[in-house]
């Protein structure tokens, strides 16, 4: 599969860093950027925090220190990428609009002191975020230091997309409203006859927190998809402003497993996605995996999570994605927060790039010697000495120099498609029925089970373009509608738990998964603790989630006890009842990809392939060097050939 993805060509793979010149005094500015500059480094990003330098009282601006800033970096050579401030409302902004901050379930606002303080549905603040956007596209939009923007900052970080405001509340009764046009329609489409919830108007429904025991499902996932829809539109106003004011590129940095909102319909309105990769933090802190796991990878991060959300966002950035903070040493913020080892922020930096990111951008220059972020390393110390991760930043800069087939990201499509599809995650968020059935987990491990086999994955919305595909999986998918199948000749496997709901949350009828062409109804679903591994027929287990199927359907694997697994029709459609283990997941894929032609590789735990158009990369996330495939990887090191 060598098709490549028209129109990237034009970008080279680059360095860049987070910068934050409010921070430091006016005279380290100019050497600062002679010191990024002579790294290698092209890019460096401000603003995004600054509105209370920006604009300390309400109209009153201060411009001369950003049209300064911007003039040293991009007379040194920088291409600078701004931030519009909105994840920081100064102080005043909260005397000016009290009811802005958000809410907690528990129906207590969010204080001011930190960040990300406001609601989304606030009216009020979105305006100011908006004319903040337009004053800064009215007075940068054709610097030609300007080179891209940045729309806010990690919407959703710290738990942010729920707000059970006021302002929500009303904005929520609205959007029902238009949605179902009629109290009655929606009653009917919600179910309210059950437990006397019916309503007489809109007005009267409330937000589904703090009810005596869990409020109606479909009550939530309409909440859950509102609530997106306040980021889209939070998003969507600065955007058209600054759309109007440049021709730069515009761009959100997203985090690691943030799925709250739909960040598929965030990235529409704009020109690149970007994500901030935060590899040992992340292991500690958002991953479901044994303490034996942790530790062998404690300096390294986790071998799949990176490649995962690389993946992800190339297709929420439709083809163009970069890091926007990379992770340059220890972070402040995780339960333990070890060093990487040496040549992990260079294998990170090529893992990106072999995704294909443009842009890989450390975060941030200077070590801050105050605030919340102290402890939190950077390219260099607090006291301006060189810190490890600018070391092996310099490396990686020499090294794309120095190789002009390495300067272009060179995408080609993956034989493997896999559906990530927010609404199914918010769906079992509200109705998981086992304690630890999670959406994301489901699909991180079949993406892991795919990249154990050497395999490069493209991760796709459920609306995405399956043409060229071998093999395409959908484990957990709330539901099918959308989902192209027939536009492919792919083997295909759903499941578990994969179009067995309505949009609303609430049965079909008949039961799911209704797929014309596989004949395969899910008559029972368990749930099981973790502790239980059923066993399989073909090799290893399952668990968590078993699914009894009713059908006319060949029957592929089962388990031990003889229970229908994973069938197919006289096709290629597959579903599969069961959470698989780590083997059962290679006992399943190995035939199905050499069916496809695709080839499968037994690879060493830790390390990890990715294929693009001219190279193929083996990285080893592994303490020790590894001998693989006649060569030798050294512990955390990242080797590449041209194929
Ligand atoms: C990110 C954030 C940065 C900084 C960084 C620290 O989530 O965008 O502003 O806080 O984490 O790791």
């Amino acid at each position: 599969m060598t098709k490549s993805i028209e129109g990237l060509k034009a970008f080279q793979r680059s360095l860049g860093v987070c910068y934050y010149p409010e921070q430091w005094d006016r005279s380290v500015w100019q050497e600062d950027a002679r010191r990024m500059v002579e790294a290698g480094i092209k890019w460096v990003r401000i603003g995004e925090f600054a509105w209370s330098r920006l604009e300390p009282q309400p109209d009153k601006m201060v411009w001369d220190w950003l049209d300064d800033a911007i003039e040293i970096l991009g007379a040194a050579g920088l291409k600078v990428v701004l931030g519009t401030p909105s994840a920081t409302p100064p102080r005043w902004m909260i005397d000016c609009y009290p009811d802005m901050l958000a809410v907690d379930e528990k129906g207590q606002p969010r204080k001011f002191g930190s960040r990300r303080h406001y609601c989304f549905s606030h009216a009020g603040y979105r305006r100011e975020a908006v004319r903040m956007a337009r004053l800064m596209g009215e007075r940068y939009g054709r610097n030609p230091h300007v080179a891209a923007w940045q729309i806010d900052n990690e919407y959703g970080c710290h738990d942010t997309i729920l707000s059970y405001s006021n302002a929500a509340q009303v904005g929520f009764r609205d959007w029902l409203s238009q949605l179902y046009g009629s109290i009655a329609v929606l009653n009917e489409a919600w179910g309210n006859v059950f437990w006397s919830m019916d309503y007489d108007s809109f007005k009267q429904i409330e937000l589904p927190n703090m009810t005596v025991t869990e409020p109606n499902p479909s009550h939530v996932m309409a909440f859950r998809r509102f609530s997106s829809d306040q980021v889209v539109r939070f998003n969507k106003e600065q955007a058209d402003a600054l759309r109007e004011l440049t021709d730069a590129p515009l761009i959100h940095n997203y985090m690691g497993r943030v799925t709250e909102f739909d960040h598929y319909d965030v990235g529409l309105d704009l020109d690149i996605a970007s994500w901030d990769s935060y590899p040992i933090g992340f292991l500690s802190d958002r991953l479901e995996e044994s303490e034996d796991h942790k530790l062998r990878f404690l300096r390294q991060g986790d071998p799949d999570f990176q490649a995962f959300h690389h993946d992800l966002y190339r297709a929420v950035g439709k083809g163009r994605w970069w890091v926007m903070e990379q992770q340059p040493g220890p972070v402040n913020w995780a339960p333990f927060n070890p060093a990487p080892l040496d040549g992990m922020v260079r294998l990170w930096s090529w893992e990106a790039f072999a995704h294909g990111a443009e842009v890989v951008s450390y975060f941030r220059w200077r070590q801050a010697p105050f605030a919340q972020e102290q402890m939190h390393t950077a390219l260099l110390r607090p006291d301006h000495v060189e810190a490890r991760g600018l070391l092996e930043a310099r490396q990686v800069a020499a090294e794309i120099a120095a190789d002009e087939a390495l300067q272009a990201p060179a995408i080609v499509q993956a034989p493997v498609a896999l559906i990530f599809d927010y609404p199914s995650q918010w769906a079992w968020d509200t109705q998981p029925q086992g304690a630890d059935f999670d959406y994301f987990r489901l699909v991180f491990e079949t993406y892991r089970a795919l990249r154990a086999l050497g395999l490069s994955v493209d991760i796709l919305p459920k609306r995405g373009n399956l043409t060229g595909y071998k093999l395409i999986l959908a484990p957990g998918l709330m539901t099918l509608e959308g989902l192209a199948l027939s536009s492919t000749d792919a083997t295909v496997i759903l499941g578990p738990r994969s179009g067995v709901k309505t949009e609303e949350l609430t049965f079909p009828m008949p039961l799911g998964p209704n797929l014309v062409g596989l004949d395969c109804t899910v008559s029972l679903t368990q749930s099981l603790p973790p502790s239980v591994a059923v066993p399989l027929d073909i090799c290893g287990h399952g668990g968590r989630w078993l699914e009894s199927l009713e059908g006319d359907f060949e029957v592929v694997a089962k388990t031990q006890s003889g229970e229908a697994v994973l069938v197919k029709n006289d096709g290629k459609w597959h579903y599969l009842s069961i959470w698989p283990d780590a083997d059962a997941w290679r006992a399943i894929l190995t035939p199905l990809c050499a069916a496809e032609g695709i080839e499968t590789v037994a690879l060493p735990d830790g390390v990890r392939l990715r294929d693009t158009a001219n190279h193929r990369f083996v990285f080893n996330y592994n303490p020790e060097p590894v001998k693989w495939g006649g060569e030798t990887i050294p512990a955390a090191g990242v080797s590449w050939k041209k194929r």
